[in-house]
């Protein structure tokens, strides 16, 4: 991975550059990386849309959006902000758009990056109509010119339309062309769990299933469906929407093998090895490993908010799942029999993103034992829950939006007696460093422009993870195996979630 400068000028042309994601988060990014010395001989970003604006109303809407500490930082860069108007479904509209980004670089030597924020079912013609009209080259050789396309979410519906998708792509574009983003790995935490895994020697000797019991990754939300999102959201479902992408991202990071080196094929090249060992469920055991729930309405905080189905948009009768429970199973010798068990929610209590990582436990408790208690009694009241048992130590890792690392352990409580009390070790990225981790979208942009690929998807690892979604997906279609449960809004899901923990310890976290 290589975050430095580009050397050159980067024109970034974001078609949906009138929308929501340009204005909150990408143009924010840019002024950001801009202020911070981070973009070489500097940038030209170019919105796109249908709708006619010229630069200054473009610049205007933007400024609009803008948070208070970036307004100095957008002026810098703002002259070099332009907005043009064209249909991506147009050959002929696009033909003039070129000429026109062409002639804003001028005579200078640039490359340019091609930034989708468009609707999923456009990517594929898009990409071959910008290659028709020259934005883009066809198989581009990188190099001082480049050319490159950034695809957001969602990359395909299912295995089927990911493979179609990729298809698309391939016709036109070297594979080091595409850029499929997925802003979870943009995180400074997502990206410190090879950090922590592989610059850390004390853990790779325990991080395989004779000491991990279990992993635990949840995503939990207090939103439900924002505004604007139930036409998406409610064809979509929580499975696809973050399970298939996001929590299958972090997944691989926490299971992969150590890679040889940071070269982006050689680290996606272990994170398919992991998506691939997924093992497939069938009928039976989506219903012993899944539970999938949707929110009914409830209190968040003070306020009463709305059940799913009564979200402006949402399609009366919808079956969407608003929640997903999973137990995975990675096929392979590291992790085989250790359960990964993934959550994500929408209305849930609290917002937090946490890996957990739980070890075994010790093979006897030495401690805590009552003074005169038999040894059978004592192992009758640990079993009832009378007596405080051991717990196992676990290594918590919190992506967002608490950024820490934890260590639970057993200590010894003061006094006469050898009584083993909780404690932790705790790590905060932001009390360590003094500072503000730069948002996702930062260096998902400045990787772009440099090439490097690493933090981007590959063809093959969507279609892994998609692989492992589709056999959840379809079991679920099969009437009678996983029923779509009801959960009030505000609470932490249904309690039939709690048996995906048969046979290990503990419960779902709650942050
Ligand atoms: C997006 C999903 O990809 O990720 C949203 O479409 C979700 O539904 C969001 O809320 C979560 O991202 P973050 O960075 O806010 O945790």
């Amino acid at each position: 991975m290589n975050a430095s400068a580009t050397g050159r000028l980067a024109q970034l042309v974001i078609f949906g550059g009138s929308g929501d994601l340009a204005r909150r988060k990408l143009v924010p990014a840019v002024a950001r990386l801009a202020h911070a010395g981070l973009l070489g001989a500097g940038i030209q970003v170019v919105g796109v849309g249908r709708r006619e604006m010229n630069d200054d109303s473009f610049r205007t809407e933007l400024r609009a959006a803008l948070p208070a500490d970036l307004v100095d930082a957008f002026e810098a860069i703002a002259r070099d902000v332009h907005y043009r108007s064209a249909d991506v479904g147009d050959l002929v509209s696009l033909q003039k758009l070129c000429a026109e980004v062409d002639a804003l670089a001028g005579r200078r030597e640039f490359g340019r990056v091609c930034y989708l924020a468009l609707r999923p079912g456009l990517f594929g013609t898009a990409i071959a109509l910008l290659c028709a009209a020259g934005i883009v080259h066809r198989h581009d050789h990188e190099g001082v010119g480049y050319r490159r396309v950034v695809i957001e979410k969602p990359f395909g519906h299912d295995l089927a339309s990911a493979r179609a998708l990729n298809d698309a792509v391939h016709r036109e574009l070297g594979e080091h062309q595409v850029l499929r983003i997925d802003h979870y790995l943009g995180k400074e935490t997502v990206q410190n769990l090879l950090g922590l895994r592989f610059h850390n020697a004390i853990f790779e000797p325990v991080w395989n299933r004779h000491h991990v019991e279990l992993v635990q990754i949840t995503v939990a939300e207090t939103v439900g469906v924002e505004q604007g999102r139930a036409a998406y959201y409610d064809g979509t479902g929580a499975m696809r929407d973050v399970v298939q992408n996001h929590m299958l991202q972090v997944l691989a990071l926490v299971a992969m093998e150590p890679p040889a080196s940071l070269d982006a094929d050689v680290v996606r090249n272990r994170k398919v090895d992991v998506l691939k060992a997924l093992r497939a469920v069938d009928r039976e055991d989506a219903a012993l490993h899944g539970v999938r729930a949707r929110y009914g309405p409830g209190t968040i905080g003070a306020a009463n908010v709305a059940g799913y189905l009564d979200e402006a948009g949402v399609a009366p009768g919808s079956t969407t799942e608003t929640y997903v429970a999973l137990r995975a199973e990675v096929d392979n010798w590291r992790w085989r029999g250790v359960p990964f068990l993934l959550r994500h929610g929408k209305r849930m209590p609290r917002r937090f993103t946490e890996v957990r990582v739980q070890f075994r436990m010790p093979p006897l408790q030495l401690f805590n034992q009552p003074e005169g208690m038999s040894s059978a009694a004592y192992h009758r009241a640990l079993r009832d829950g009378t007596l405080c048992q051991m717990r196992p130590n676990v290594l918590s890792i919190g992506i967002q939006p608490e950024e820490t690392i934890g260590l639970s352990f057993g200590v010894k409580r003061p006094g006469p007696e050898m009584v083993m009390a909780p404690a932790a070790l705790a790590f905060d990225y932001r009390e360590h460093f003094g500072t503000e981790p730069p948002d996702a979208y930062e260096r998902l942009l400045l990787d772009a422009m440099s090439g490097d690929a690493t933090l981007f998807l590959r063809a093959d690892e969507i279609e892994a993870s998609w692989q492992y979604c589709d056999s959840v997906l379809a079991a679920w279609r099969e009437p009678g195996t996983v029923p779509l449960l009801e959960y009030a809004a505000g609470t932490w899901g249904p309690a039939d979630a709690n048996r995906l923990f048969q046979g290990c310890e503990g419960g779902w976290s709650r942050g």
